[in-house]
């Protein structure tokens, strides 16, 4: 073998393990990219104007029937989740607190709601003892089955029961997203759990 030959033999070996490399991360990103999204069941924002949402009726943490006229004329975030999930539903009402917070008074037009996916443990005084670890301007949501599996439909919120091992317990596989709404209940946008509170803040500023 030639020295040039050798030398050649041992570039194309080196780009092929990179080709290979790139290739495989490449897949791996698209497999994850593909779950997520049949995990999440949503495009990615923003998706202003798409038909999502509508008029309901539930119970507030207090005990009192509610509905979207409660709060006419304020924009809203929007999170559905469950007070028994161990790590996400408590972060992004973490996230949502952080933005009520670091807004301040310019938070005052928007509500903040969180409704639960699961309504069977997710009675008013479990809401109430829930929301109180969060925002003092956050509102838990519930409601019977059939007034929550409606606006899940309406917000195109995807929540499953999935039967755990232990004592016949169960958690919710769930969709995470925040919604943010318009005073007129028209979808504005949607965030992701990797949107940041910073994120968030500064696209409330720029579509309110
Ligand atoms: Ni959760």
């Amino acid at each position: 073998m030639s020295d040039q030959f050798e030398k050649r033999l041992k570039r194309t070996l080196i780009l092929s393990a990179i080709a290979f490399v790139v290739g495989i991360v490449a897949a791996y990103i698209q497999i994850s990219d593909l779950k997520d999204s049949a995990r999440n069941k949503l495009p990615p924002p923003p998706v202003a104007g798409a038909s999502v949402g509508g008029p309901f009726e539930l119970i507030d943490h207090n005990g009192e029937t509610v509905t979207q006229d409660n709060y006419a004329g304020k924009a809203k975030l929007i999170y559905f989740g469950f007070t028994y999930c161990p790590a996400i539903c408590p972060t992004e009402l973490q996230k949502i607190t952080k933005v009520l917070k670091q807004m301040g008074k310019e938070a005052r037009e928007i509500q903040p709601l969180f409704i639960t996916i699961d309504p069977e443990r997710d009675t008013p005084d479990v809401m109430q003892e829930y929301v109180k670890l969060f925002d003092p301007r956050l509102v838990g949501l519930t409601g019977s089955q059939e007034q929550i599996d409606e606006v899940l439909e309406n917000y195109k919120v995807f929540a499953k029961k999935v039967q755990t091992a232990e004592n016949n317990d169960y958690t919710m596989d769930h969709s995470s997203f925040i919604y943010l709404m318009s005073a007129d209940d028209q979808l504005i946008s949607i965030y992701r759990i990797k949107d940041d509170a910073n994120y968030i803040i500064a696209d409330i500023r720029a579509k309110l």
